[in-house]
């Protein structure tokens, strides 16, 4: 049999997705989604939304795309959010520099590099423009920031940046969102939204975009007392890529190994519980999603390759046929620590904190000193600020030095003897209900586009029907675009066009997305349907109608199986399959199977 349909002609021809404003030349890297791709887009953030808001009693919110300067000042993206960039002398043509180096050495993460680095590896391998062929060597690597820019307000402004990830939109509310949850860790705040990114050369469809739309949870733990629900994911099986497996000289098959959830914990192969328990549970909604997990495993980041901010990081990653087999990442889940929290209070000076209450109060010894300045003034002349400060480091250090007669500091590199009486030290008991602590962040970060592109490419088959090739879209009833088609036989025949409105309302009162289709030979309306992926047909025909009861056919998109069914049965038996209590099989041995040309 031939090869499959390409999965990005497939995209345009059936309105999935297609490269955005063409009739102006377009961007690369800008992608508008056609009515089957929104469909299938929104049936992804719903399932997230369900899963990772819902399902977790997490809150969902909605925060600007643009957002002043010093927020991505204090975040670090203005310094730290760069990728490698060369440009070729000869065509002009950008780029990416670590991707180069890695396409042509046995390196895996040429981007922990240094430029200069990047750059000698380039003309040690003789790489050549991959859109001229011309010679890299002696051209220079350079950091680019991946923002882009903007003025916010009239004339020059102040200046902002489109976000680079939905998260910062998360961060920057803390204060206000610690208020909504009343100050209790743990809490998780969600945000499905666009992000933009200046890539340097965005490629492969919806794989690498300008401007994509992530689904990210930020989940605010107190890292010393706060466990996630382990036992709820523990036998759920993952392929773990780890550090070790990947620096292996040779490793076997894949190089992955599958544990389960329980046991990637117990054998320390994910050193936190709060990933290892987002490893379970995406890997649940990969399933439930229908991502072919036969293809998917997580990797864990190499020490170079993480970022800014993340101490760790795994990726989930599908294997994608239309992109030559690569494993493509379409999510990460890291480790953030408070790194978010810290730099937005230190740029905003704002409370960035939580009160952590302890079980029982704590009595502490508060000590301090109030120095006599008119005996440490004329002993110490001008070092008797810098005396007093050190006084007041040591009280804080050690008050137990204060119980002798002198105490000795340094100040500006010199030792002082001063007398405890004009230091004026004190030691007060006080009470501490709590303390203020900046809460440490676990992040499941998904970017929605690819996963979309992948469903579209783990779903596309290829088979025979009725002697003829055909390709159809095998994608989860939940995220098929439209649940059920309705055609009848024929086009000019009144009565099979009115039952046919008449089973299309009942279908999408009972809310099922419905569609009526009736161009084109029944043969050509299940293969459009085939293509994207509409699990199931319905075709109202004359026998149907002299049927008593009235019936019509229900078609089986993956295997082109089709029963006679009453109407009025049609609506009870879509709602067992869809919630899982019946499937077709079990439909074909309680109808009559109806055999039709395709
Ligand atoms: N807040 C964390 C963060 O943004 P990331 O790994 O940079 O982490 C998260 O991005 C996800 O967003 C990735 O796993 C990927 O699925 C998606 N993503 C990132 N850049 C993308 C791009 N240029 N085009 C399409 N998807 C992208």
């Amino acid at each position: 049999m031939s090869e499959r349909a390409d999965v990005v002609e497939l995209a345009k021809r059936r309105g999935f997705f297609f490269a955005a404003a063409e009739a102006y030349g377009g961007a690369a890297g800008f992608y508008t989604f056609g009515p089957e791709g929104a469909a299938l887009k929104h049936n992804v953030e719903a399932a997230w939304r369900d899963r990772f808001a819902l399902k977790e009693d997490n809150e969902e919110i909605a925060a600007p795309t643009i957002m002043p300067e010093p927020v991505f000042e204090a975040s670090g993206h203005l310094d730290t959010f760069d990728d490698m960039l060369v440009e070729c002398a000869e065509c002009g043509e950008s780029h990416r520099a670590d991707h180069l180096v890695e396409g042509a050495t046995d390196l895996e993460d040429a981007e922990a590099l240094e430029p200069e680095e990047v750059a000698d590896l380039i003309a040690e391998n003789d790489l050549a423009c991959p859109n001229c062929g011309a010679d890299l060597g002696g051209q220079a690597v350079e950091e680019f920031n991946l923002m882009f820019q903007t003025s916010i307000g009239p004339g020059s402004g102040q200046p902002g940046y489109l976000r680079p990830e939905t998260a910062q939109g998360i961060f920057v509310e803390f204060p206000r969102l610690k208020e909504y949850a009343r100050g209790k860790l743990p809490f998780g705040v969600t945000q499905i939204g666009p992000a933009y990114r200046n890539e340097i050369s965005p490629r492969r469809g919806l794989i690498r975009v300008r401007e994509l739309t992530q689904a990210e949870l930020e989940q605010f733990i107190d890292p010393e007392e706060d466990e996630p629900p382990l036992e709820t994911v523990e036998d759920v099986e993952l392929r773990l890529y780890a550090v070790p497996d990947q620096q292996e000289e040779a490793p076997a098959g894949e190089g992955y190994q599958t544990v389960t959830v329980r046991e990637a914990v117990d054998g320390n192969i994910v050193g936190s519980d709060w990933i290892a328990y987002y490893l379970g549970v995406a890997q649940e909604w990969y399933e439930r999603i229908g991502l072919d997990t036969e293809q998917l495993r997580f990797r864990q980041h190499l020490p170079g390759e993480r970022a800014h901010y993340a101490s760790d990081c795994w990726d989930a990653e599908a294997k994608v046929e239309s992109a030559g087999g690569d494993w493509i990442e379409i999510a990460g889940i890291s480790s953030r620590g408070d790194y978010d929290l810290s730099k937005h209070a230190e740029g905003s000076g704002e409370n960035f904190t939580v009160f952590k209450q302890y079980d029982e109060s704590k009595s502490v010894r508060q000590a301090t000193v109030d120095p006599d300045m008119s005996v440490l003034g004329p002993e110490f002349g001008g070092d008797a600020g810098a005396v007093a400060e050190a006084l007041a480091d040591l009280a804080e250090r050690d008050p137990d030095a204060f119980e002798q007669d002198a105490v000795t500091v340094t100040a500006d590199g010199e030792a002082y003897e001063v007398d405890t009486d004009d230091a004026n030290f004190e030691v007060v008991e006080e009470t501490e209900a709590g303390e203020h602590i900046t809460p440490h962040v676990i992040e499941p970060s998904f970017g929605v586009d690819r996963t979309v592109y992948a469903l579209i490419d783990h779903g596309l088959q290829r088979d025979e029907l009725g002697g003829e090739a055909r390709d159809y879209l095998s994608l989860a009833p939940e995220m098929a675009p439209t649940d059920v088609a309705v055609f009848p036989l024929v086009s000019n025949h009144e009565p099979l066009l009115d039952t046919a409105d008449e089973v299309l309302s009942t279908l999408r009162g009972a809310g099922f997305d419905a569609t009526r289709d009736d161009s084109g030979s029944i043969g050509r309306r299940y293969r459009r349907q085939d293509e994207v992926g509409t699990p199931f047909c319905v075709t109202v025909d004359r026998d149907g109608l002299e049927d008593e009861p009235q019936t019509v056919t229900l078609r089986d998109r993956d295997t082109g199986a089709q029963a006679r069914i009453p109407t009025g049965e049609l609506v009870g038996q879509l709602e067992a399959i869809r919630d899982g209590e019946a499937d077709f099989e079990a439909l074909l041995s309680r109808y009559e199977t109806v055999e039709t040309a395709e």
